[in-house]
């Protein structure tokens, strides 16, 4: 499963680009404008650090503008996808853009209905919001199960996006299910990096090492690494 980080924080995607476990970037209007900066300033520096697909949104409602805005924002860089909204103009521009060749994520979706619909205009991703789903008393995860279902029926290429996620359990959950992609918000995916045993058992390791006085043997290690190995 890729794993994409829902933020436009250039910080905080820096931070798990450098432990290599990043493969995207989704954002939307919200996350852009928290980050109060200029908008083409902010994308160009995403698109400089972020080593695959980088999702940005159009906000015009009707098709023609998603279309010339989702043409300007492809020319920013190879790995941009355009996010269109699931309404019945989004699906035009989805079509449109996916016929011109620019990568498409159909966002707030639902309902596999929708979902299907997204498949059908030829979206790359399909965006379930399964947080606010939960949030209003259903079953998010129930959409992505019967959503891969029916994607697998009929063999479209479209991927699953889990978005909206809140928590490491709705990971697991999207995983276990075959989703192709979730993207979460930088807190689920520090979560996800942590359990206090880990931290405990490294304690633990480390104090029962330096109370036996053991040493690594340093001959064959070059200076550099001596110095690293005496600065920890
Ligand atoms: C996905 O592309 C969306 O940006 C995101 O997952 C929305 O999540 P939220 O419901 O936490 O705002």
């Amino acid at each position: 499963m890729k794993i994409f980080l829902d933020t436009a924080n250039v910080s905080s995607i820096k931070t798990f680009v450098g432990m290599g476990i990043l493969d995207g970037v989704t954002t939307n209007p919200t996350l852009m404008a928290k980050e109060n900066r200029e908008f083409s300033d902010l994308v160009n520096e995403i698109l400089r650090v972020v080593p695959g697909p980088v999702n940005l949104e159009v906000v015009s409602q009707q098709a023609e503008g998603m279309i010339s805005e989702g043409h300007e924002l492809a020319l920013l860089g190879p790995n941009v996808v355009v996010k269109c909204p699931m309404t019945a103009e989004g699906l035009k521009a989805v079509k449109k853009l996916h016929k011109d060749g620019i990568k498409t994520n159909m966002t707030l979706i639902f309902s596999a209905n929708q979902a299907l619909l997204a498949a059908k205009a030829g979206a790359d991703y399909a965006s379930p919001f399964i947080g606010r789903l939960d949030d209003a008393g259903h079953e998010g995860m129930k959409i992505i199960e019967e959503i891969l279902q029916i994607f697998r029926n009929y063999e479209f290429d479209t991927q699953v996006l889990v978005a909206s996620i809140r928590h490491p359990v709705h990971v697991v959950e999207a995983a276990k299910l075959g989703a192709h992609v979730a993207t979460m918000p930088p807190d689920v995916l520090d979560k996800m990096v942590k359990h206090p045993l880990t931290d405990i058992g490294l304690r633990r390791f480390l104090d029962d090492w330096q109370n036996a006085g053991l040493k690594l043997p340093t001959g064959q290690l070059s200076p550099k690494t001596k110095t690293l190995m005496q600065r920890a």
